[in-house]
C-alpha cells in the first residue's frame, strides 16, 4: 500500500530533550506519509514542541498560535486543512487551558504520549474533534516509537536515556511536566546507539533531565549506573565520542567520575548546574548540596580529568535572595572558573513551591544581578577560549559554515570551531591548530585532512 505524502512542520523550543523528541515525532509520523517541511504555510500538520521552564518560554507559544491561526485560515480559504498540535511541556502543564484559550489548536499531546501521535492525528483529522492526551501512560513511549532508521544522519546525535526528575527543586516545573524519573533499559539504548553509529554518527550525547541519576535495567537484569552504561557504549567501535547532560551534583558518583579518567571516548566536558552560591538559598531551592559540596566535587572531577571544561546553570533572584547571597554566587563562579554557563533570572512557575513565597524580588534587581553575573561568566568563557590559541585539538566537523568554504565543528570541550576546508571533512575528526579564540567560538587551521584515530585524538 502506498501512502500519499503529507507535510509536517515542527517548531522546537527549549532544551535538547525537545530536539530529540522532535526527531522522534517526525519518525513516528513518517509511516503515515508525513515528510518534514520548513514551510509552515504548506504543512498539513504543524507541531509546536514547547518549553515550560520559564514564563517567557511559555508565553511565546500563545503568540505563535496567533500566527498559526492566520496560516490555518489562509489554507482553509484555499481548500486545504491544517491540523495544529501543541506538544511538549506547555502541553503537559497547561493542556486544558490551551484548548480553552486557543481554538486554533486541534490536538494537545504531552511528552509521554508521542508514541500515540499517529493515532491522535488521524482521529483529530477524521472526527474534527479536539483531543488532549497528557497522561503518564503505563506503556513507555520509547517502546512504542518506531526504530530510528533515518539513513543519512548528522555526525552528532542526541539520545534520550532518562526522563523526568525526582529532585523537586522548589523553582522547577520539570518533576510536574516530565514526571518521575524513568530510565530506559540498557539494551534498548545500545541498540539505538549502534543504529546511529551504523548510519555514520560519530558522537552521541546522552540526554536526561537528571542523566547521572540513570538506573536502567542492564542485560544482567541488575540496575546499571550511568558509568556502566557509558562504559558499555564506549565498546561500540564506530562510535568515537560520548557526552551526557544534564547532571545533578548529588548524583555525581565515584564510578562516574572514574569513567572521565579511564575512557578516552568520553569528552572532557561536563554540564553541572549549581544554581546558587549561598547555602541558605540552596536549601530554600531544595538542592540538597552546599556551595562547599560543589567545590569539593569539582576538585575530585578535576583530579580525574584535569583538562575538563565545566559548564553550569545559575539562577539569580530566587525569592528572598539578598545582595550578600548573590555575592556568594559570584564568589563560587570565581572559585570554580567555568568554560561556559547558562544564567537566568528566576521566573515564578505556577504550581512550584517557590512561586508562592512572599519574598519575590523586583525585576530590576534581577536584571542588574544577571548583568553582573554574565559579565563575569563571559570573561571566564573568553579566557578559556583564548587559552586554546596555539594548541592542537581534535575537531569533529559537523556542517558547512555561513562563509563559502567554511566548516563548523566542535572541539572536545564543546567549543564551536570554524576552519576553511573541503566539505569531505564533514563527519570526520580532524587535527586542527587554533589560531584565535573569540567569545563564542574558535578559529582554526586544518593540520591534516585525514580522520584521526581514537588514540591520536586522545593524545592531542
Ligand atoms: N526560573 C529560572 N530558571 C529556571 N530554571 C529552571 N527553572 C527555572 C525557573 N523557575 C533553570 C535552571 C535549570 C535550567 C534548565 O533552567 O537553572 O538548570
Ligand atoms: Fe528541575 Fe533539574 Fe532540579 Fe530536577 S534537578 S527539579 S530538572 S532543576
Amino acid at each position: 500500500m502506498t501512502v500519499s505524502s503529507k507535510k509536517l512542520f515542527i517548531k522546537t523550543y527549549g532544551c535538547q530533550m525537545n530536539v530529540y523528541d522532535t526527531e522522534r515525532m517526525a519518525e513516528a509520523m513518517a509511516p503515515a506519509g508525513y515528510v518534514l517541511t520548513g514551510d509552515a504555510g504548506a504543512a498539513d500538520l504543524i507541531i509546536l514542541n514547547t518549553c515550560h521552564i520559564r514564563e517567557k518560554a511559555s508565553e511565546k507559544i500563545y503568540s505563535e498560535l496567533g500566527r498559526l491561526r492566520r496560516i490555518k485560515d489562509l489554507r482553509r480559504s484555499e481548500g486545504g486543512k491544517t491540523i495544529i498540535c501543541v506538544a511538549g511541556c506547555v502541553a503537559q502543564a497547561e493542556g486544558r487551558e490551551i484548548i480553552a484559550r486557543a481554538p486554533v489548536v486541534d490536538l494537545v499531546v504531552g511528552p509521554q504520549s508521542y508514541h500515540r501521535l499517529p493515532d491522535l492525528v488521524l482521529r483529530a483529522g477524521r472526527d474534527g474533534r479536539r483531543l488532549i492526551d497528557t497522561d503518564f501512560p503505563e506503556d513507555s513511549k520509547f517502546a512504542g516509537l518506531p526504530e530510528r532508521t533515518v539513513p543519512r544522519r548528522a555526525p552528532s546525535a542526541f539520545l534520550t536515556v532518562q526522563e523526568g526528575c525526582d529532585k523537586f527543586c522548589t523553582f522547577c516545573v520539570v518533576p510536574y511536566t516530565r514526571g518521575v524519573e524513568y530510565s530506559r533499559p540498557v539494551a534498548e539504548i545500545v541498540a539505538e546507539a549502534s543504529r546511529l553509529a551504523d548510519a555514520g554518527v560519530r558522537e552521541i550525547t546522552l540526554l536526561g533531565q537528571n542523566v547521572n541519576a540513570y538506573h536502567g535495567e542492564g542485560p544482567d537484569a541488575e540496575s546499571w549506573s550511568l558509568a556502566q552504561l557509558l562504559t558499555r557504549l564506549c565498546a561500540i567501535d564506530t562510535l568515537e565520542r560520548l557526552r551526557y547532560t544534564t547532571s545533578h551534583p548529588r548524583d555525581m558518583s565515584d564510578d562516574l567520575i572514574a569513567v572521565h579518567a579511564s575512557e578516552p571516548k568520553l569528552m572532557p566536558y561536563l554540564h553541572l548546574p549549581f544554581q546558587a552560591g549561598s547555602d541558605r538559598i540552596l536549601a530554600a531551592m531544595n538542592r540538597k548540596h552546599s556551595a562547599d559540596d560543589y567545590l569539593r566535587l569539582v576538585e575530585r572531577i578535576r583530579e580525574a580529568r584535569p583538562d575538563i571544561a565545566l559548564s553550569t546553570d545559575i539562577i539569580v533572584g530566587f525569592p528572598g535572595e539578598t545582595d550578600d547571597e548573590f555575592e556568594a554566587t559570584l564568589e563560587l563562579v570565581r572559585e570554580v572558573t567555568f568554560a561556559q554557563a547558562y544564567s537566568f533570572k528566576y521566573s515564578a512557575r505556577p504550581g512550584t513551591p517557590a512561586a508562592s513565597l512572599d519574598s519575590q524580588l523586583p525585576a530590576a534587581v534581577m536584571t542588574e544581578r544577571l548583568a553582573r553575573l554574565q559579565e563575569l561568566l563571559n570573561a571566564q568563557q573568553m579566557s578559556f577560549n583564548k587559552a586554546c590559541t596555539g594548541t592542537r585539538l581534535a575537531v569533529l566537523f559537523e556542517k558547512h559554515g555561513r562563509r563559502d568554504g567554511q566548516l563548523v565543528g566542535r572541539s572536545p570541550y564543546l567549543q564551536a570551531v570554524h576552519a576553511s576546508g573541503p566539505g569531505t571533512l564533514i563527519g570526520n575528526i580532524i587535527e586542527v591548530e587554533i589560531v584565535a579564540g573569540g567569545p563564542n567560538s574558535l578559529e582554526a587551521d586544518i593540520i591534516s585532512d585525514t580522520h584521526l584515530p581514537l588514540e591520536a585524538a586522545a593524545a592531542l
